[in-house]
């Protein structure tokens, strides 16, 4: 495609999507493609279709947080695969997924669509998927790029991070999956990263993502997250999504006309959306088939398969499995309406999802079920507390277990809010408190995208954590309960013993725009494990019907390249798979570096008795640490321990190798940012704002303090509305339309909550460009002029003067 023969109106046109799914055709000039979510499933819709959870029907395949326990790479691939076989059924060309953003908080209410706290599982895992997604001809979208990291404020708020934190975690599983998989798009998300939203961000968009890490795809704004298009266009993003009913393009056309946004800027990005959908449309003459019942049939197998290996078996004194399959009282309303996936715009429509009754039916169990609880309200519900209760003290009697299945439920945890707690919620825990105290045959059935208090589970026999499972979930759990499935999946997070334990505590989710990573490097296992700071399942961590025994451990190394190989035998009676990670203990020092971190890992199938020889490839930067003052990556002299294991910390075998390659690299950190160390053996460090700040070496920003006078459309009518009458009532009229389109839903449900904090916490560009038009832009500019308290040229805006 030469750009030289479009004009420059098709252009400016091309650089905004049509309507919500498509990228522009120019009147019919160019082929257009439609785009659409991802990442456990197809979400297609239809342009005209309002109402989120309004799509087509398709698999509902295990969510991220789900499917990475599994550590499974060639079953990632086949669930792509999967994914991509629906895509094409359904003329889809691009699938927006997968999500690889570190998890910073065990609270964000999207992690269950995001991979693990580390950043080489989520790259790699990440990797795996868009390569075989693009296998298939189907493209994808890397998101959200980059430092989106919670819900709360998500489309205003600032993530300052340092910028080793943000090479070594936040921007490292990006990098990986550029550098290895090519994504054919990356959406940039909604939030700032150091000052800058991610659209108009050219440091992140041009220097590191194109310049340094050399990638040729196209650039995509998460959806209604570009609010000035000129100078996300300069920036290096390509294509705005959703279309923007015009409101963009006329400032667009200024901009280039000004020479505020280059013609060469405008000619990359548009050049890139025609290669975009010349790469990936659908010919003409190709004919529409639509997911066929076969497809889905055979899909829907592979979702069991890959429930099944994702499952984690966190707890098990024995009872588990239940080999007889006699009678067993199933408690808990989770377990008839099963908790399968998250909200948002990952929200999947199955064609079918079999309840936990059913599927132990299915697999021979005689099942008793009592409700117990609620699960849209956290409140007790006296009388299916008092039924399940008794029911509980028969089974007891006559010594029949109990399944208590609970968790996270979609009003806990969903995209566009975070979790307000830790705990699962209050009318399930009282009970099954109630039950723990009284029956001891009691096993435990976890749902959720994110870890939670697991403490009442101690009182279980048995835990086995279902995540967010895919809608095989049922069939999946029997199965293992039985023991027809060994169960297999490891943990890709840790699971705290409470949210006071959690290291971004003190400033994650605030209700601030200004977000400061104050624990930097430290999140997840690195800071649990660095501080020693007990948890209650550790990285890494899950149980077997069967065990495994690690033996012969060589270490072969080229320079810093290091490859281990060792022997695994299932040394139990039953087949079963076990995820061997490998670990790199990092030498102390006196700069801040984490005590260990996860370098390499394989999945292995043993049959009962059988031995394999696994190999394993260090990842290349396992000595490496990031340099910020020649932005670049050191290898770092000194002596590593290489640890061969069953999860973080249960080291099996281990190796010391001498790194001399690199520098004898030391920086005294411990007096320059001490709040980094902890000041005595067996305390926790502070992570003080002076210390941040030292880090962090720049202003932090006070978004939050924005004043009258200083508002533009980049303000949340929640904003605007605390200093506008005209503002307040704006926002009332909207949210009260998106009410009434929703009415056949409560207020609290899901789809409901995302919508209306979009409305308070999204810019007023996004509330007015992906309002379909309804609300006229000149009202928009009327509330920042009454905000910013110029009142009479608001009232002259509003009559269009
Ligand atoms: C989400 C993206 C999603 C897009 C389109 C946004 O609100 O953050 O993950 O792909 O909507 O549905």
């Amino acid at each position: 495609m030469d750009i030289k023969e479009v004009s420059f109106e098709d252009k400016l046109r091309l650089v905004t999507g049509q309507g919500k799914w498509h990228t522009a055709d120019c009147g019919g000039k160019y082929k257009n493609i439609h785009l659409s979510d991802g990442p456990h499933g197809l979400r297609k819709q239809d342009e005209e279709v309002m109402q989120n959870n309004l799509s087509y029907t398709s698999t509902c395949f295990p969510t991220a947080s789900a499917v990475a326990c599994s550590w499974d790479t060639d079953l990632i691939a086949k669930m792509a695969k999967g994914i991509a076989s629906e895509a094409k059924a359904e003329q889809v060309s691009i699938l927006l997924g997968p999500g690889t953003n570190i998890k910073r908080s065990p609270t964000c209410g999207r992690n269950f669509e995001y991979f693990s706290e580390d950043p080489y599982l989520a790259g790699t895992l990440a990797s795996e998927y868009v390569n075989a997604v693009q296998e298939e001809g189907i493209g994808t979208s890397l998101k959200h790029f980059a430092g989106n990291s919670q819900e709360t404020l998500r489309m205003t708020q600032n993530s300052m991070i340092d910028e080793r934190t943000l090479r070594e975690i936040y921007l490292r599983a990006f990098e990986k999956c550029v550098k290895e998989a090519a994504p054919a798009t990356i959406m940039a998300s909604y939030n700032r990263i150091n000052g800058q939203y991610a659209c108009r961000n050219k440091w992140l968009l041009t220097d590191v993502l194109r310049n340094e890490w050399g990638y040729k795809g196209l650039v995509v704004s998460d959806w209604g997250a570009c609010n000035d298009l000129g100078e996300a266009v300069e920036a290096g993003c390509d294509l705005e999504m959703p279309d923007s009913n015009g409101f963009h393009a006329g400032n667009l056309k200024r901009d280039v006309e000004s020479g505020k946004t280059s013609m060469e800027a405008l000619d990359r990005a548009a050049l890139n959306v025609l290669n975009l959908a010349e790469k990936y449309k659908y010919p003409d003459d190709e004919k529409y088939v639509g997911i066929t019942k076969e497809l889905l049939d055979t899909n829907a197998s592979l979702a069991r398969q890959i429930a099944e290996n994702s499952a984690v078996l966190l707890k098990n004194d024995g009872i588990l499995p239940l080999k007889d399959k006699g009678e067993i009282l199933i408690i808990g309303s989770m377990a008839k309406d099963v908790r399968y996936q998250g909200g948002g715009s990952s929200h999947i429509k199955p064609p079918f999802v079999m309840s936990m009754p059913e599927a132990f039916e299915a697999e021979g169990f005689k099942v008793r079920y009592e409700d117990g609880y609620r699960s849209d309200v956290d409140i007790v519900d006296i009388s299916l507390e008092k039924k399940a209760i008794e029911a509980a003290k028969k089974a007891k009697e006559e010594s029949i277990p109990v399944l208590f299945f609970g968790g996270l439920t979609d009003f806990s945890e969903g995209e566009g809010y975070d979790r307000k707690s830790f705990s699962m919620p209050e009318n399930q825990e009282k009970l099954f408190d109630k039950i723990a105290t009284e029956n001891q045959d009691l096993i435990f059935v976890a749902f959720g995208g994110s870890p939670f208090d697991m403490k009442p589970a101690d009182k279980a026999r048995a835990t086995l954590m279902m995540y967010l499972c895919g809608e095989s979930v049922a069939p999946a759990c029997a199965g293992i309960i039985s023991g027809k499935v060994n169960p297999s999946g490891k943990l890709a997070e840790t699971f705290p013993f409470s949210y006071e334990d959690t290291p971004a505590k003190e400033t994650y989710a605030k209700y601030t725009k200004d977000v400061e990573y104050r624990e930097a490097l430290f999140i997840g296992y690195r800071y649990y494990d660095t501080f020693n700071i007990p948890v209650h399942f550790k990285f890494g961590f899950g149980m077997s019907y069967t065990t495994f025994e690690y033996t012969n451990p060589v270490v072969v190394r080229n320079g810093t390249k290091v490859k281990v190989r060792f022997d695994v035998t299932n040394t139990g009676s039953v087949d079963g798979a076990e995820v061997a990670q490998v670990y790199v203990k990092n030498s102390n020092h006196d700069f801040i570096r984490a005590a260990r971190e996860l370098r390499g890992f394989k999945k292995v199938f043993l049959k009962a008795g059988e031995k394999a020889e696994v190999s394993i490839c260090l990842d290349d930067r396992s000595f490496d640490i990031y340099d910020v003052a020649r932005h670049d990556y050191v290898t770092v002299n000194g002596a590593y321990e290489i640890q061969i294991g069953s999860c973080l910390g249960d080291v099996r075998l281990s190796e010391t190798v001498d790194i001399t390659e690199g520098e004898d690299f030391n920086r005294d950190d411990r007096a320059f940012i001490p709040g980094y160390f902890a000041k005595a053996e067996g305390e926790r460090p502070k992570f003080d704002e002076e210390s941040f700040k030292k880090l962090y070496g720049r202003e932090l920003s006070r978004f939050d303090d924005t004043k009258p006078g200083e508002f533009d459309m980049c303000n949340s009518l929640g904003d605007l509305a605390k200093h506008s009458l005209l503002g307040k009532i704006v926002l009332k009229l909207v949210i009260s339309f998106a009410y009434r389109m929703m009415k056949d839903k409560p207020k609290d449900d899901p789809e409901v909550m995302m919508m209306v904090e979009a409305i308070k916490d999204g810019t007023l560009d996004l509330v007015l460009s992906e309002g379909g038009g309804a609300l006229p832009y000149n009202l928009g500019e009327a509330v920042v002029l009454s905000a910013n308290g110029k009142k009479l040229k608001a009232i002259a805006k509003l009559f269009g003067k």
